[in-house]
């Protein structure tokens, strides 16, 4: 089901015009469509419905990509993103370009195996350099979808910065610096940021819920709800997608408890 009050940001983040926000986080519990939300901005669809020209896009997601990826591999969510660019009509320009990128990636991981490096040895800063030449010459926004950010730390006490997160923000950070185009999506459970473009943390807000206390003007944030009433009868109403068999409307039962779920929308 198409819901359209989550697919309007990411178009708003799409058409922004420079100057304008570049990274979006959507933040919501788990179950909420996160994934599924992504998902769909990373196929053909997105384009063909929304009527949009076809971009080009990456989605990678940190339940399988290590917490502690940015001292051992710290170049790993590019080569991941790049693994997962579709875009098949561009020429051989391109390829060879992103040749050039992944032989930089094995240099800086061949060098980790030594000692760490930081975001601005040579190597990476080559590496991110030659990423964001790849990017330029894919066809723009060139959109790069993080999903599960929340996995990013796992390993970290409540309460503190979360390194895999600063650097994160900061590899990105570079590269928008090189290919002003690109366009961040962020899907998660936890803020990313004490604030961004227009918001801040509710007062309330626990800090097990909080992964960073940066401020980062670049990041939009909004909140993902549970379907609206209508939309949630509709789906539940639908036959069995398998034996087609006919559903029951929800029940008396069923309403209060999706009241809770959808917060401020009402029936
Ligand atoms: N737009 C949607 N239309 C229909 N079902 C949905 C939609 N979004 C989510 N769901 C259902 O909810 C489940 C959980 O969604 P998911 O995207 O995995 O949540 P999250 O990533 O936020 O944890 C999905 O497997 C799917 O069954
Ligand atoms: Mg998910």
């Amino acid at each position: 089901m198409r819901r359209h009050e989550q697919i309007a940001p990411l178009l708003e983040l799409l058409a922004a015009s420079p100057g304008q926000p570049w990274a979006l986080h959507l933040l919501g519990p788990g179950g909420i469509g996160k994934t599924m939300l992504m998902r769909y901005l990373a196929s053909d669809l997105f384009a063909e419905e929304n009527a949009m020209p076809p971009f080009a896009v990456a989605r990678v997601d940190f339940d399988h990509i290590s917490p502690d990826y940015p001292v051992d591999r710290p170049v790993q969510l590019l080569t991941e993103l790049a693994d997962d660019v579709i875009w098949n009509a561009s020429a051989d320009v391109s390829e060879r370009q992103l040749r050039a990128f992944f032989a930089s990636a094995e240099s800086v991981n061949a060098a980790t195996v030594d000692s760490p490096l930081s975001l601005d040895h040579p190597l990476v800063t080559t590496t991110v350099s030659l990423f964001a030449e790849y990017l330029s010459m894919l066809p723009a926004p060139q959109v790069l979808v993080l999903d599960t950010c929340e996995e990013l730390a796992k390993l970290h006490p409540v309460g503190s910065e979360v390194p895999a997160v600063t650097r994160t923000f900061e590899l990105l950070h570079d590269l928008w610096d090189k290919c002003r185009t690109i366009r961040v999506v962020f899907a998660g459970r936890r803020y990313l940021a004490s604030s961004g473009a227009g918001w801040g943390l509710p007062r309330q807000v626990t800090q097990q819920a909080v992964v960073s206390l940066a401020e980062r003007k670049y990041l939009r944030l909004v909140q993902l709800k549970g379907f609206a009433a209508a939309d949630a009868e509709k789906l539940l109403s639908k036959p069995h997608p398998v034996t087609r068999a006919a559903t029951a409307p929800p029940t008396s039962a069923v309403r209060p408890a999706h009241r809770n779920l959808a917060g401020t929308t009402r029936s």
